[in-house]
């Protein structure tokens, strides 16, 4: 791993990349982008751990132990690797998917990152455009995520905003998914936690609402949410999604 957080990969390159799991697409000529689940290349699992903790802290352990959940019938975790004729295999950037409670037809997609060095070079949308390739391929028609700050780069790629969507995760493999809908917080109209959170107490033991607040003064012209939906510690998340 450089300093930049651009891993430079030396490893072992007899690794059978041709596998159908794999999609492959040139950019620039004799050089190759493709995704690459990381379950085909474990030999890549410590320098993917810390392009994806360069963006979001953890340890290396916890982060090889999340990585290494990959798997063909997901969660999987796509690496984007450049490989040109003269230089080193190159790792540029990772993605997830993981399955949606009670969407068969779609996938989340979460930890999307370039590394830093190679960022605003177009690799972000070879990323983005790759694991769309990827679930297609694998047969999945629509793709999901959520976002606090990068709304306009996944609207820039064709992404509209949705509903938000439930991770399905391990427990979905033995959890029927209407109670993961209940537990989750998600409705099958795709109506967020955070929404019910908000929503008044109906029940009759509930004291009366409080008064309104006194009307703002002239001058104040109140910004307009431009999300609904909160995470967990109350900051904006913008949930999205693309129609594959
Ligand atoms: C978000 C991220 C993946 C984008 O990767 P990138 O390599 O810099 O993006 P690209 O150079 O491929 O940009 C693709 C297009 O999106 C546009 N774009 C990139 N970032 C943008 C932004 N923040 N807002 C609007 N447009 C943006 C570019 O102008 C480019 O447009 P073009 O293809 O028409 O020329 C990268 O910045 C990153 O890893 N950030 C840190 C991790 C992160 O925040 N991930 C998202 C979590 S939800």
């Amino acid at each position: 791993m450089s300093e930049s957080g651009t891993a430079l990969i030396q490893g072992d390159f007899n690794v059978d990349l041709s596998s159908q799991e794999s999609v492959e697409k040139t950019d620039v000529p004799a050089k190759k982008c493709r995704v690459t689940p990381i379950h085909l290349r474990p030999d890549l699992l410590l320098p993917c751990a810390d392009l994806v903790n360069s963006e979001w802290k953890r340890s290396r352990a916890a982060r090889v132990h999340s990585l290494q959940k990959s798997c063909p019938d997901f969660p999987v975790c796509l690496l984007l690797l450049l490989q040109s004729p003269r230089e080193a295999e190159r790792l540029l950037g990772h993605a997830r998917l993981s399955r949606v409670v009670g969407q068969d037809d779609s996938l989340l997609v979460e930890s999307v990152v370039v590394s830093e060095a190679e960022r605003g070079r177009g690799y972000g949308r070879t990323l983005m455009e790759e694991t769309e390739l990827y679930a297609r391929g694998r047969g999945f028609k629509r793709l999901c995520l959520s976002t606090h700050d990068k709304q306009r780069f996944y609207a820039h790629l064709g992404y509209t905003p949705s509903a938000p969507v439930q991770n399905a995760g391990a427990m979905a493999s033995f959890v029927p998914t209407e109670t993961l809908l209940r537990f989750s917080g998600v409705t099958n109209g795709g109506v967020g936690v955070q929404d019910q959170r908000d929503a008044p107490v109906r029940d009759g033991t509930s004291l009366p609402p409080p008064p309104p607040p006194p009307p703002p003064p002239l001058s104040f012209i109140p910004p307009r949410p431009e999300t609904p939906y909160r995470d967990v510690k109350g900051m904006s998340v913008f949930w999205m999604h693309k129609n594959l």
